[in-house]
């Protein structure tokens, strides 16, 4: 005789063990930022760069899942993100709120554009963000095939205020005094963080400082060259269709895993009807 699962009982068994990680850090940088850390399942294996959908239980007992890019690199034991928090969003209003101990479910079904695999070999590559845009680059930044790979990698963040700009500078920092890629990464990158809604060293949009050949001028290197230049692009819609203009303006092509080109995108949130 097989017995009746209750209505409850099956939406608890909506998340099977293996879906649920544990934190284990979390900072918050401003009202509206946050990163925290997480345990990784054994078995899930990603490219730097991909995201995956991560959440926490419902009040309907199904889980809320959000695609998140994974900012920690492939090596690391944990797995990072770095979040927004949307006051009424339907995840960030709890996920803004989780401490060590908690547990978040992580689907471990790793996707995504920005990974190496979907960029011809190249000289130079360029990492465009604007605020959360970062995540994927956090995780590049700190993965060796990237410097392996590369001459030289510019990573360029914009954000509306300075403090936004923290977490991006922090791991930047960090790089050159890593064990792992301390030494491979010595001469090779060139960060060029800007705000637009505070004063900063270097202001304006990263899209405004290319067209008017400042950013290529800063950084002492010649404009873009499909030939020499690969890029990678996170940020809002937006942000994303206005650096790709400017890209294909100077004669690099979007890429796909399938189809290798110059550049890659990825939306770093679906935003409002844009
Ligand atoms: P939602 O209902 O999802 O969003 C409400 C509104 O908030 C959106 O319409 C938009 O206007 C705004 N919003 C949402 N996310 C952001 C954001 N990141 N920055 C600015 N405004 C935003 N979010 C992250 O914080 N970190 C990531 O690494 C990340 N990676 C993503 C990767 C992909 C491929 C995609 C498609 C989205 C990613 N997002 C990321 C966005 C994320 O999926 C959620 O939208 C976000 O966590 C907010 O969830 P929510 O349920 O609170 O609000
Ligand atoms: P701005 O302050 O001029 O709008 P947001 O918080 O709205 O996602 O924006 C993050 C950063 O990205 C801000 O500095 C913002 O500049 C910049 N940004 C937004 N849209 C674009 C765009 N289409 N091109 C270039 N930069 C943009």
């Amino acid at each position: 005789m097989t017995e009746q699962t209750p209505v409850k009982d099956k939406a608890a068994t909506a998340v099977t063990l293996p879906d649920a990680q544990t934190v284990t850090s979390v900072r918050h940088y401003t009202d509206r930022l946050f990163a925290f850390r997480c345990t990784r399942p054994q078995s899930l294996r990603f490219r730097s760069g991909e995201f995956v959908m991560i959440g926490l239980m419902g009040d309907n007992g199904r889980p809320l899942l959000r695609a998140y890019s994974i900012a920690s690199p492939s090596w690391d034991e944990e797995l990072e993100f770095y979040s927004i928090k949307v006051p009424d969003g339907p995840l960030t209003s709890k996920l803004q709120h989780v401490q060590p101990g908690d547990q978040i479910i992580l689907r471990p079904k790793p996707v995504g554009t920005l990974v190496h695999d979907a960029l011809l070999p190249g000289k130079r590559l360029w990492m465009f963000s604007t605020g959360t845009g970062f995540a994927p680059f956090a995780s590049l930044l700190r993965d060796p095939e990237t410097w392996e790979k590369y001459d030289e990698v510019v990573i360029t963040h914009t954000c509306r205020e300075v403090a936004e700009l923290t977490y991006g500078r922090e791991i930047v920092e960090a790089l050159r005094d890593d064990e792992l890629i301390g030494e491979l990464v010595e001469g090779k990158l060139k960060y060029y963080p800007t705000t637009t809604r505070e004063e900063s060293p270097k202001m304006g949009r990263i899209t405004t400082l290319i067209e008017s050949g400042e950013v290529f001028a800063d950084l002492g290197i010649p404009p873009l060259d499909p030939a020499v230049d690969r890029a990678m692009v996170c940020g809002s819609l937006a942000f994303n269709l206005d650096i790709k203009a400017l890209l294909e303006k100077a004669g690099l092509r979007e890429g796909a895993n399938s189809d290798p080109a110059e550049f890659v995108v990825e939306k770093a949130f679906v935003g409002d009807g844009v």
